[in-house]
């Protein structure tokens, strides 16, 4: 199955919004982290119903562009803002539809290892970025995230799962500096007491605690030179 056809089923049936909801508890401390200036351009990759975007905005951030593979979802994000500076286009990360160095800041939050070819997509990522512009690459599915490890079961769209290094190494390699990584932490979702496991998919509250408390979301911060 297709990026489209996957995720434009996904829009269908409204889980833009569940993704959203849950994304927010770590993608809220990372954009808070991204170092954007008034005016500077911005393009979040795999943008689903647009948030990141429309939160970085109130930063004052210039065109704002989300792209995202699925015509479904690029609807949808468009239909969450009237802001004239956000921009939604369908495109895959294999081909960004930008200039190069042309774009400040860019971001992704659990999209990146859905690229057909992650290498050729950092990459392009180099390429339409300006001089000392930064990718914050967000994900929770990652080698040391166990309790993601059977997500590509669900989910017929091929799934890249890279260990922390892997991600530095393949940044490295498309000619990002790595400035940082980090695992953030969800502080915000409710993890019940023992009584209640198993519970979502957790066998017991240790491995809820591990998946959200210790690993989260794992961010890797490059930088073009
Ligand atoms: C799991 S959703 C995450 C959406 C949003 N970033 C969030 O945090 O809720 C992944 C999104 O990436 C898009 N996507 C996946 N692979 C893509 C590709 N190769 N090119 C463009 N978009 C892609 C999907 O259509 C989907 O909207």
């Amino acid at each position: 199955m297709s990026v489209r056809e996957e995720f434009d089923a996904w829009a269908a049936e409204g889980r833009e919004q569940g993704m959203e909801e849950r994304h927010w508890h770590t993608v809220r401390p990372i954009l808070a982290r991204m170092p954007v200036e008034a005016g500077d351009t911005v393009l979040d990759l795999g943008t689903g119903s647009g948030y990141a975007l429309r939160a970085l905005r109130e930063r004052g951030i210039g065109a704002a562009y989300g792209l995202d593979g699925s015509p479904g979802m690029a609807r949808k994000a468009d239909g969450y803002t009237d802001d004239g500076a956000v921009g939604f286009l369908v495109g895959d990360f294999d081909h960004l539809p930008f200039a190069d160095d042309s774009i400040d800041h860019a971001f992704s939050m659990e999209a990146f290892y859905y690229a057909n070819d992650p290498h050729h997509t950092l990459e392009e990522i180099r390429r339409v970025l300006k001089p000392g512009g930064t990718f914050y690459c967000a994900v929770n599915y990652y080698e040391e995230n166990a309790a993601s490890h059977d997500w590509q079961a669900n989910i017929e769209v091929e799934m890249t799962r890279w260990d922390r290094g892997e991600y530095r190494e393949a940044f490295r390699d498309a000619g990002l500096h790595v400035a940082e990584q980090d695992n953030v932490p969800d502080r915000e979702i409710e993890i019940p007491d023992e009584s209640a496991f198993p519970h979502e998919g957790f066998e017991s509250r240790e491995a809820m605690v591990e998946r959200y408390r210790t690993w989260g979301t794992l961010l890797t911060v490059g930088v073009a030179p």
